[in-house]
C-alpha cells in the first residue's frame, strides 16, 4: 500500500476512535480467521489509533472453534474476527462466546443482523462471501479447456486430479461447500456428487484459501473458493478468473465473537464496536480483500462482491452452524469422503 492511503486510512481510524470514545490501552487478544493481510493491518492500525496492544494469532475458521473449545476452562482469546459464520453459530450454541448486543446492528445488512439474532447475539455479521471456482486461464488455456460453469462441471475426467478444495474440519470454506451442496441437492446426492468428485481433487488442503493460491502459481487448474479470494489473486497480477456455479451457491456470514469470560472483555467490546463502523471496515478492501462488508455504510469498490448479480441458495444458516449437524456433516465426509480410494 502506497504510504499517503495508510496515513489517511489511520487519520480516519483515528477519528472514529476518538468519536466513539473507544480510545483504550490495555491490550487484546485476536483470533483472526480472514487473511493475514487485513488481520495485519487491522491490528497495525487499531493498535496505532487506540495505543492498545493487539495480539494477533491467524486461524481457520475449524481450528478456532477448535482452539476455543480447548481454552473453556481458561479462555486466553478475546476476540473471534472473521472465518465463516457456520462454527461462530455453533461456538454461541456450545457458550463459548459472549452475549452482546451492539448499538451499531441497525446500520448493518439484514443477514448480519439475522446472523446476530440467530446466536441469540453472540456473534455478529461482518461480511458476505458468496463460494465459486477458481480456475487458471493459462492452463486451461494449454489444454484447450473451458472453465467449469456447474457444479456438475467439477466433475468432469478432464479435471482428474486437478481440483484443490480445503478440508472441511479445518476449514469454513469447505465446510459452506458442503452445506451448499447438502442444501442444493439433499444430503444422500451431496455425498454421492464428493465421492465423484474425489478422482478429481488432488489434496484437501487445512486452509480454505490455500487451492485458490495454487491456481493463481499454476500448481493446480481450479479450486473451490469463495470468490472474493479469487479476485485478490487476480488483482495482484496471478492469471485467475472465477465463476460461481449455475446450480446456484451458498454464500458465507463472515463473523466476529466476544469470547465468554475472556481476560480483556472490556477491550474486546471496544475492538468490536470498532471492527463494526464504517471506518473500521474499510480495511478489508484496504488490505485488497473484496467480501461485502456488512456495514451499509462502507463506500462500494465495484470489485467486491455483489450479491444481486448470482444466484445464491436460501443458505439456512441456523440448521448448518448447529453443532450437531456441522460435527455429523463433518465426520461423514471424513469417513465416506476423504479416505476413499481414488
Ligand atoms: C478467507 C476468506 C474469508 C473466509 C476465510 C475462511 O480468509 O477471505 O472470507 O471467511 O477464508 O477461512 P477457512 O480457512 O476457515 O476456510
Amino acid at each position: 500500500m502506497r504510504k499517503p492511503l495508510l496515513t489517511k486510512l489511520l487519520a480516519g481510524a483515528a477519528l472514529v476512535a476518538v468519536a466513539s470514545g473507544s480510545w483504550a490501552q490495555g491490550q487484546v487478544n485476536i483470533i483472526c480467521s480472514v487473511q493475514a493481510e487485513w488481520c495485519n493491518l487491522m491490528s497495525t492500525v487499531y493498535a496505532k489509533t487506540t495505543g492498545t496492544k493487539v495480539n494477533m494469532t491467524a486461524k481457520g475458521s475449524g481450528e478456532a472453534l477448535a482452539q476455543l473449545n480447548a481454552e473453556r476452562a481458561n479462555p486466553k482469546t478475546d476476540i473471534w474476527f472473521g472465518g465463516t459464520g457456520d462454527p461462530h453459530l455453533q461456538a454461541a450454541e456450545q457458550g463459548l462466546t459472549l452475549e452482546y448486543k451492539s448499538p451499531q446492528l441497525p446500520q448493518l445488512y439484514p443477514w448480519a443482523q439475522k446472523q446476530a439474532a440467530d446466536s441469540k447475539y453472540r456473534t455478529v455479521g461482518v461480511y458476505l462471501g458468496p463460494l465459486g471456482f477458481g480456475y487458471n486461464k493459462e492452463l486451461l488455456a494449454k489444454r484447450k479447456l473451458n472453465p467449469p460453469q456447474s457444479w456438475a462441471d467439477l466433475l468432469k475426467p478432464e479435471f482428474k486430479g486437478e481440483v484443490q478444495m480445503a478440508n472441511p474440519a479445518s476449514s469454513g470454506t469447505a465446510y459452506t461447500m458442503i452445506a451448499t451442496l447438502v442444501q442444493i441437492m439433499g444430503e444422500e446426492k451431496a455425498f454421492e456428487y464428493l465421492k465423484a468428485l474425489h478422482p478429481n481433487i488432488s489434496t484437501y488442503t487445512r486452509s480454505g484459501t490455500a487451492p485458490v493460491k495454487a491456481a493463481a502459481r499454476g500448481e493446480t487448474t481450479v479450486s473451490v473458493s469463495f470468490v472474493h479470494d479469487v479476485t485478490t489473486e487476480a488483482v495482484n497480477g496471478f492469471p485467475v478468473g472465477s465463476v460461481t456455479p449455475s446450480e446456484g451457491t451458498g454464500a458465507e456470514v463472515g463473523s466476529m465473537s466476544i469470547v465468554k469470560n475472556g481476560p480483556n472483555t472490556e477491550a474486546a467490546k471496544k475492538f468490536y464496536e470498532w471492527a463494526l463502523t464504517p471506518g473500521g471496515q474499510q480495511f478489508g478492501l484496504a488490505a485488497k480483500q473484496f467480501q461485502l462488508p456488512s456495514n451499509t455504510q462502507v463506500p462500494k469498490d465495484p470489485r467486491m462482491t455483489d450479491p444481486s448479480k448470482m444466484k445464491l441458495i436460501n443458505y439456512d444458516y441456523a440448521k448448518y452452524g448447529a453443532s450437531a449437524e456441522r460435527r455429523r456433516l463433518i465426520a461423514r465426509w471424513e469417513k465416506d469422503v476423504q479416505n476413499a480410494a481414488r
